[in-house]
């Protein structure tokens, strides 16, 4: 009897107002490729080392196949274009906890709120699908506009890790944050009240 395949639980698409996240697929390989091989993404992102074809070949097994990690395409509304990735990862359900990671990789995307709204997305579904209780995400101390960033979204500043990180030949700090269910359902409560 041939063996049962193990399948994932089925994904779904996050809708937002301007753009989606759609499950990674196979043809969004070659953005996250390019995005992996721009140095001043790399700097920003703390990717080592550019990603060959190989490397890209197994990011996406690993994306396939680990259960512990979750990964969208990040795409416009507006003529279907894909700006970027973002996920859950190292989820950890016994104690409610996960890492988070996004990357705009379009420049042209960055700074016009698409990171907020896909960040919004994915916090939306961890705390109230997934029941998450904690988000956490390590930031390089020289990415200022990834600390605003994490900071709009809610993220609270909970350490740092002195020359935790390492890049060009420079060390930064690394900073740790992350944002609790409850914080995030307030925020979200109180933006949604008396503007809509
Ligand atoms: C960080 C990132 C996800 C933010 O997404 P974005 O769509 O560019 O950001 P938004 O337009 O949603 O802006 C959100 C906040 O980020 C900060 N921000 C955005 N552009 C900024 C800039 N040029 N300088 C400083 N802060 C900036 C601000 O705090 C901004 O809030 P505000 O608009 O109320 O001032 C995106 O720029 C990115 O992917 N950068 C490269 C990869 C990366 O750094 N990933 C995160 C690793 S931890």
């Amino acid at each position: 009897m041939p063996r049962k395949k193990k399948e994932r639980a089925t994904q779904e698409s996050l809708i937002g107002k301007r753009v989606y996240l759609r499950p990674f697929g196979r043809n969004d390989l070659s953005y996250v490729q390019k995005w992996s091989n721009d140095p001043e993404i790399r700097e920003m992102t703390g990717e080592a080392a550019p990603m060959s074809r190989a490397e890209a070949g197994r990011f996406y097994r690993r994306l396939r196949t680990d259960k512990d990690r979750i990964w969208y395409a990040i795409v416009l509304k507006k003529g279907n274009r894909v700006v970027g990735e973002a996920g859950l990862l190292r989820m950890f359900k016994p104690w409610r906890c996960t890492d988070m990671t996004i990357i705009i990789g379009e420049k042209d995307a960055w700074g016009k709120g698409y990171g907020t709204e896909a960040g919004r997305l994915i916090l939306d579904y961890a705390f109230t699908q997934l029941g998450f209780h904690r988000v956490s995400i390590g930031v390089a101390a020289l990415n200022e506009r990834a600390l605003g960033y994490w900071e709009g979204l809610g993220f609270k500043k909970e350490g740092v890790q002195r020359d935790g990180y390492h890049c060009n030949g420079e060390y930064s700090d690394f900073v740790m944050m992350c944002i609790l269910e409850d914080e995030y359902k307030k925020l979200h409560t109180r933006e949604h009240s008396g503007t809509t």
